[in-house]
């Protein structure tokens, strides 16, 4: 009965289409994971196309690895967990253990890599293998396994979305010699009294949080029912041209808005304007994006405001108060594509935060998922009856009091990872990230 509750969009669609065979279960979640690990790896080669031996090996930020290593790290994780873990098989390029494990060499020694042909060699051989085992494996027994190994992919190649995007920044800036794009005076912002300030009213209630569903990830579960107060919660992402407001009020110059750590956090940071600034993006609509949590704490407080708790942020997107229940997605359980959100690099690029009337939520908050990751104001912590899987490092060690959540995902989010109870989590000062937030009251 697993592949009954996988709820995955194609499931419905394979099942519909051959129907008027006798294929057991085992069967058809075979099926299913082959084209689910097959759509994902050809969005993980086309994105390897994208990069040169040059910037293959180049490490831009040292919190993060060189884009190559990550390539590398998919294969190793996949031959792991799935040959080594799941079907008894030895490690395929034992040599490349301590290079590629999580836990083996820290990130800025990781630059000595194999050639992208080398890497690519080892994906696909590591797959070849996968596919193999495939074949003969306990499929129900090991479903979550396999979900979370193709989950894994996808969070490494959004990392490597934005670590290009963050090379094609430094290499603009260094063409140009300028290092911001100056911000409109208060005076000069044409304000259209934007539709983009509007507040949607959350009743009071009980509402269902996390996911029991296979492919959840440890940290997701298990889903509880928890009681809310009343609030306010932005219909809509902050766009641009509000954030450009604050900006232009001198909000960056101001402690009155910032805390004390945000304050200590942008003395030593000394920014001036989002990481992924675009003046461009003024009059768009555009979600603001690559801001710090402190920055998003400080706007946050600078409208009287506040970032929304992450129970917050989910109730709006997900729960259905008619039926009582929890939606997968904020429109319901229709997988995502290109008419609910913008996801899947599909657009590579943010969207006008009204872009997706069909993807709004029963309460009719717009822009949840995809487009950027929202901040919320909620360290990342366990949810009553956590049990890591598959090992402690994957969210486990992160419920250390030093990690805010983010929900929603961003445009270069897969859609195997995006669902409303889906959590994501950094250090309060990272920006690299596609990262806005929408405020609460
Ligand atoms: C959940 C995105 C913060 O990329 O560090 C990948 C996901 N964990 N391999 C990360 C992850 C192990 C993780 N994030
Ligand atoms: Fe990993």
């Amino acid at each position: 009965m697993v592949i009954f509750t996988v709820n995955k969009y194609k499931l419905t669609a394979n099942l519909q289409a051959i129907n008027h065979t006798n294929y057991d279960n085992a069967t058809l979640l075979r099926y299913n994971f082959v084209k689910a690990l097959q759509e994902c790896r050809s969005q993980t080669l086309e994105l390897l196309t994208q990069v040169n031996e040059e910037s293959f090996c180049c490490q831009v930020h040292c919190d993060f690895s060189p884009v190559g290593w990550h390539f590398g790290h998919i294969a190793y994780a996949e031959s792991l967990w799935l040959l080594e873990g799941c079907a008894d098989e030895n490690s395929l390029f034992p040599q490349y253990r301590r290079l590629f494990a999580a836990d083996g060499l820290p990130k800025n020694q990781r630059i000595k890599l194999p050639s992208i042909e080398n890497t690519r060699f080892y994906l696909d051989a590591v797959r070849e293998r996968v596919l193999d085992c495939l074949e003969v494996a306990d499929v129900e027994a090991n479903a979550r396994l396999w979900w979370f190994i193709l989950q894994h992919e996808c969070q490494h190649c959004e990392t490597v979305a934005f670590i290009l995007q963050l090379m094609q920044r430094n290499f603009q800036q260094l063409e140009s010699k300028q290092f911001l794009i100056g911000c409109k005076l208060a005076e000069e912002v044409q304000f259209h009294a934007s539709i983009a300030d509007e507040m949607i009213k959350i009743p009071s209630g009980q509402f269902v949080m996390g996911s029991d569903s296979i492919d959840a990830l440890d940290n997701e579960k298990p889903s509880h029912s928890l009681y809310l107060d009343s609030y306010l919660i932005d219909k809509y992402p902050v766009t641009c041209e509000q954030y450009n407001l604050f900006m232009a009020a001198g909000g960056y110059e101001n402690p009155l808005w910032w805390s004390g750590t945000g304050w200590e956090w942008l003395q030593s940071a000394k920014v001036k304007a989002p990481l992924y600034w675009d003046a461009q993006l003024v009059d768009k609509n555009h979600p603001v994006c690559g801001v710090s949590w402190y920055e998003a704490e400080a706007y946050a407080k600078f409208l009287g405001k506040r970032l929304p708790t992450e129970a917050e942020w989910e109730k709006a997107s997900s729960w259905d108060a008619e039926f009582n229940c929890s939606r997968i997605y904020p429109w319901g359980k229709t997988e995502p594509m290109e008419d609910f959100c913008n996801c899947n690099a599909a657009i590579s690029q943010t969207t006008p935060i009204d872009t997706y009337h069909s993807g709004k939520s029963p309460y009719g908050m717009y822009d949840a998922l995809g487009n950027v990751w929202e901040w919320t104001d909620s360290w990342f912590t366990a949810y009553p009856g956590f049990k890591y899987y598959p090992y402690k490092g994957y969210s486990q060690v992160y419920f250390d009091g030093q990690h805010r959540v983010l929900k929603g995902g961003s445009w270069a989010t897969r859609s195997f990872t995006l669902r409303a109870s889906f959590r994501n989590w950094y250090h309060p000062h990272v920006r690299q990230i596609f990262a806005g937030f929408r405020c609460a009251k």
